[in-house]
């Protein structure tokens, strides 16, 4: 039998010049691996008389024993050496600058929808959608602009080549035609806004052939002209940020609308520089009036009991005024200094609440 003293210095002295884990675990198989010098000691137990077998399994065991605690107290010792090595190696320079973190921009025209919702939102508008694609009725005839209406003509519109209901389908002119959509799938009340995509075959420095327009809409039982100018004026007051803004209503003609207005801001152009809220000059921003009792009889709603207003504005115009951008070509460009200078951190929408009414 094998010199069980002379085994386990040389067992311990393999485990303590162990100079790394991996030497370390040379050592472990050496002793106790599958023909480990251990594990042949304790294979050899089958063979010896019971007597015998008691004396030598319990020495064997010691031994096996004593091996694996020097086995663990030098794996914690190399393992413990190995991070110190690392946090000695590894030093962090702290005084170095940080990288700047490049943080998005939202584009204007969303920043304007959101600021528009905002505060329609905030007088109890709910937002409607319809699709960008629109059928002739929908678009025009609904609104009572018939096919010989000398309006359509305004409206350079876009045709499919597909038709539906013996018309040809189109790229909706206006956000007006979620009005009717509205009012066909929901019973008034309503106090709706529509922001959406719109298409004209138009493109010089004030128009694009796709720009965005939200369209609005209420109908109730006694809802008046007077409903229409406060809710417009207050619109107008909280988007420019001027709580004494100059608002004036202008009349004017659109099919769907009777008495229609358009609805101008006060500003002044003196010096060729144009100050929103100042001055004798006025800006025409959106268009509105009474909903025409055709329209509302066209969307089976009974207009003898029912009335409103609807307006509609272009989001582009509305975002190029309050935030002095020259040219609408700009806004599709997608040119990232453009944005970065033109663009907005998230979550900057101001608010009607709070605001000083005049
Ligand atoms: N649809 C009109 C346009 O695109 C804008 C408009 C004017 C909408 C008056 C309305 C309204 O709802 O009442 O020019």
């Amino acid at each position: 039998m094998e010199d069980l003293d002379k085994l386990k210095s040389d067992l311990s002295a393999l485990i303590v010049g162990a100079a790394d884990l991996a030497g370390l675990e040379a050592a472990r198989i050496e002793a106790l691996g599958r023909n480990g010098r251990i594990t042949q000691l304790l294979k050899g137990l089958g063979q010896m008389d019971a007597e015998a077998r008691r004396e030598a399994g319990q020495k064997f065991n010691v031994l096996k024993n004593e091996i694996g605690a020097a086995l663990d107290a030098r794996k914690a010792q190399l393992e413990d050496s190995t991070i110190d090595a690392r946090l000695a190696a590894e030093k962090i320079d702290i005084t170095l600058p940080p990288r700047s973190q490049r943080s998005g921009r939202i584009h204007p025209i969303s920043q304007t929808m959101d600021e528009v919702i905002a505060i329609f939102g905030e007088m109890g508008f709910t937002v409607a959608e319809g699709p960008d694609i629109e059928e002739d009725w929908y678009n025009f005839t609904a609104l009572n602009i018939p096919p010989e209406h000398p309006a359509r003509q305004n409206h350079d519109t876009f045709y499919l080549d597909a038709e539906k209901n013996g018309a040809p389908l189109l790229l909706r002119t206006h956000t007006s035609p979620v009005q009717i959509r509205t009012m066909q799938n929901t019973k008034p009340p309503l106090r709706i806004i529509a922001p959406g995509r719109t298409y004209r075959c138009d493109h010089d420095a004030t128009h694009s052939p796709m720009f965005h327009q939200v369209e609005g809409l209420v109908i109730d039982e006694a809802t008046h002209m007077g409903h229409l100018k406060g809710c417009l004026v207050d619109f107008c007051r909280a988007f420019f940020g001027i709580d004494d803004l100059p608002v004036r209503f202008r009349p004017s003609y659109f099919p769907f609308t009777e008495p229609s207005a358009e609805v101008d801001i006060g500003c002044s152009f003196a010096g060729g520089t144009l100050t929103i809220g100042a001055g004798e000059g006025w800006l025409e921003i959106l268009g509105s009036g009474m909903v025409n009792p055709k329209v509302l009889e066209n969307c089976g709603i009974d207009s003898t009991k029912y009335q409103g207003f609807a307006f509609g504005m272009g989001i582009e115009r509305i975002a190029m005024l309050k935030y002095g951008i020259p040219d609408l070509r700009t806004f599709y460009e997608s040119d990232v200094r453009w944005l970065n200078h033109y663009g907005f951190a998230a979550l900057d929408v101001p608010s009607l609440v709070g605001r000083a009414r005049p």
